[in-house]
């Protein structure tokens, strides 16, 4: 029998290090201290997101032929049964004392494609890091994307052959680590790209390409200018600036500018299947959550994983069914005020 939302839990306190696997993650407790590096003050990033989302109601709808919900989503030529991506997290030492990214990266692409989402995995500053990631792909292509941060274009190349090679599903670059300070400390260069640096890198990848970062309609526009067939319109978990909006504040405004000439993928303080359909509902293709999977797997490895998953596609099958929606592209904004 699978393990319980709550059983997950309570492993995972036994064993993640600074996160208190709060019944909701919504950065009130640690104080979007987590996961270190990064964490912006003054406010607090993660929360604001999460409050995005609570501040959006759904609307009953019943009226509509009793029929059975389809949650499946095609991406990329590729079909999944929830339009759900892992956020990407390219280091997990803030919450263990030893590294365990490698096997984190592992069972994550293993669980996902088992369950039928999409995992996306980060670059990670140590080589090693990756190497999991890499065997996991090769076992089960086309559910993984990995997420470049945004070093020299020469070197985000020669990483992109390497990477698909194993059979990725597509290459993602994340533009807003271009902020992320503890990358200079590890003697690293991020740092901002131009449309042209963008446009460079998409030659470099026979691919989908996503942008991940995007915060305004302007970045949209210069993303679709770029080539990008995904954007993840993400403020990183608050983690690259402060004083900035949530993303459930600009999603709509960015779903006007590009929806229907890129896939719109929503990131931050999304944590339930209610969530995911005001983000469908509001013009967004798919969602990523990231630190949720991160417990779950401390929760349970795989299983934890799985047990996670199961619990956001009962919730969201739930809810399109009160609201209305029979399918994923039946879901718009009068579902939601
Ligand atoms: C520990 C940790 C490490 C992260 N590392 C990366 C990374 O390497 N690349 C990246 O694009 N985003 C990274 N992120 C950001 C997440 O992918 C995601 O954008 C953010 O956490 C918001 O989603 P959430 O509110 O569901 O956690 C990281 C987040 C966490 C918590």
């Amino acid at each position: 029998m699978i393990m319980t939302y709550q059983e997950v839990l309570e492993n995972a306190r036994k064993t993640i290090l600074n996160c208190k696997v709060c019944p909701e993650c919504n950065g009130l407790a640690c104080g979007n201290t987590l996961p270190g590096p990064g964490s912006k003050a003054p406010g607090n990033g993660a929360y604001e997101n999460w409050k995005g989302w609570k501040a959006i109601r759904l609307n009953v709808d019943t009226f509509v032929p009793d029929t059975e919900v389809d949650a499946r989503m095609d991406l990329f030529g590729h079909r999944f049964s929830l339009p759900v991506l892992t956020g990407p997290i390219g280091s997990m030492t803030q919450y263990s004392r030893e590294d365990v990214t490698v096997g984190f990266n592992a069972a994550m692409i293993r669980a996902c494609a088992e369950t039928g989402i999409v995992d996306c995995f980060g670059d990670g500053i140590v080589e090693k890091t990756v190497a999991g990631a890499l065997e996991a792909v090769a076992e089960h292509p086309d559910c993984a994307i990995p997420v470049f941060n945004p070093l020299p274009n020469a070197k985000i190349c020669e990483k992109i052959e390497r990477f698909e090679s194993s059979g990725t599903l597509a290459t993602c670059v994340v533009v807003d680590s271009a902020g992320l300070s503890h990358w200079r400390f590890k003697g690293e260069s991020p740092g901002s790209k131009t449309v042209e640096d963008l446009k460079f890198l998409k030659s470099c990848t026979k691919k989908p390409f996503l942008i991940k970062g995007i915060m305004t309609a302007k970045a949209a526009l210069k993303a679709v200018e770029a080539g990008a067939d995904g954007i993840i319109v993400s403020n990183h978990g608050g983690r690259v600036l402060p004083d900035v909006p949530s993303t459930a504040e600009v999603l709509p405004e960015i779903a006007r500018a590009v929806k229907g000439q890129t896939k719109i993928i929503v990131d931050g303080g999304i944590r339930h299947g209610s969530d995911m359909v005001k983000a469908l509902a509001l013009g967004a293709d798919a969602v990523m959550i990231c630190r949720p999977f991160a417990v779950a797997w401390f929760g349970g490895d795989a299983e934890g994983i799985r047990t996670y998953v199961e619990k956001l596609r009962e919730e969201f099958t739930g809810a399109m069914y009160m609201v209305g929606a029979r399918k994923l592209a039946d879901l718009c904004p009068d579902m939601v005020r």
